[in-house]
């Protein structure tokens, strides 16, 4: 499909389908900061409900349904420049020349927004992580939701949320979500049409949640880089695991247990969903050939805690991504008893506490 059926194809996305409920607003509130010129934040964002596995890995289009709560710690700041002249993009992550698969991922990205927008001049990236080295908060959610809103904005593409978080999972699947704030879901998308139709209907939007005031405590108990990658790991499931097809389906249900859940406030039910749809995620990959472990006793140890605050009466409840770290879901009331409960089980590991945090956004030039 060429550069103007694509950008007509955006277009006719947006007639179709309402603006999704304000939360991205800002994005088309604020200019630019100059011609050919943007910068935007977005937070990462954490799933109650796993995105594990595609159906399609070039569109990155997953195969389930996924739901997740935006932070408010830790925002990826991105700017973009066009640069006439230039004969190759410049990429800067925290100030340094992004190398490799790193640098590789954003020009395929910036690839796919110059064919949308027609335009052929190469681009001046810089991106500023929050995150500490390790954190356990995956970087690639916040960072393409970012690129995406910057990377639009500076070539001039006029999209709405739901067409930026379809350009977003181009980059991260994840990041599709980080473009709302709050609790958000992504949805897989047709599976019945054609390739068109599905990359038009796997977007993110926000999800109506009742009286819930939660937060979640962030147990960093290894900050080494890990052995396998999501992507890997992701494939190797799908393409081994008998415990994968289950646990699709499974996860199906957990959505919409999830959103009754989250409709009517009832954060111990929501806990308790987002753990166990967690734990059936690293089932499957423990059962994939060969196994995909990301789970260390230190991890074990901390999901003990977490048990045992609940015995305790406090509602907390773990749920882990392509690594060993634990993220707890708890009231905001018990955030300070949960994390010194936590801190003391994570043996030495870093304690960060977020809340629900904001949408992605365009910045002024003041920022
Ligand atoms: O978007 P990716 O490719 O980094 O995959 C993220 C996968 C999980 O973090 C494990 C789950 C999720 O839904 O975020």
């Amino acid at each position: 499909m060429g550069a103007e059926q694509q950008a007509t194809a955006v277009r006719s996305d947006e007639s179709v389908r309402p603006a999704s409920a304000g939360s991205v607003q800002s994005v088309h509130s604020v200019r630019a900061d100059a011609p050919g010129t943007a910068t935007a934040v977005a937070h990462p964002n954490i799933a109650l409900i796993k995105y594990w596995g595609k159906r399609d890995e070039r569109l990155i289009l997953p195969r389930t349904d996924s739901l997740s709560m935006t932070l408010d710690i830790f925002p990826t700041t991105t700017r973009v420049r066009q640069a006439p002249g230039a004969d190759r993009d410049e990429v800067t992550l925290g100030g340094k020349p992004a190398e490799g698969d790193a640098r590789q991922r954003i020009v395929t990205f910036l690839d796919l927004v110059r064919e949308r927008a027609g335009a052929t001049h190469r681009a001046v990236v810089d991106t500023e992580n929050t995150v500490p080295t390790g954190a356990g908060l995956a970087s690639s959610a916040s960072g393409f939701a970012a690129l995406a809103v910057a990377a639009a904005a500076a070539y001039g593409l006029d999209l709405d949320a739901t067409a930026l978080s379809r350009l977003a999972r181009r980059g991260s699947g994840s990041a599709s979500r980080s473009l709302f704030g709050d609790f958000v879901v992504w949805h897989a998308g047709r599976e019945d049409g054609t390739e068109e139709e599905a990359d038009l209907s796997s977007y993110a939007e926000p999800v109506p949640t009742g009286p819930l005031d939660p937060a979640l405590v962030v147990a960093v108990v290894n900050a080494g880089p890990k052995d396998v990658s999501s992507r890997a790991a992701m494939r190797r499931t799908v393409d081994t695991s008998p415990l994968y097809e289950p646990w699709a389906r499974s996860s199906g249900d957990d959505l919409a247990d999830m959103r009754r859940a989250l409709g009517r406030g009832d954060l111990a039910a929501v806990g308790e969903i987002a753990e166990r749809n967690a734990l059936g995620m690293h089932a499957t990959m423990l059962a994939a050939r060969p196994a995909v472990r990301y789970l260390s006793p230190a991890t074990l140890t901390v999901l003990d805690a977490v048990l045992g605050l609940r015995r305790d009466g406090v509602a907390a409840y773990a749920t882990m991504d392509a690594g060993p770290n634990v993220k707890v879901l708890c009231r905001n009331a018990d955030a300070d008893r949960v994390a010194d409960v936590v801190r003391a089980a994570a043996q030495g590991g870093a304690i960060h506490v977020a809340r629900p945090g904001p949408a992605a956004q365009l910045l002024d030039e003041d920022g």
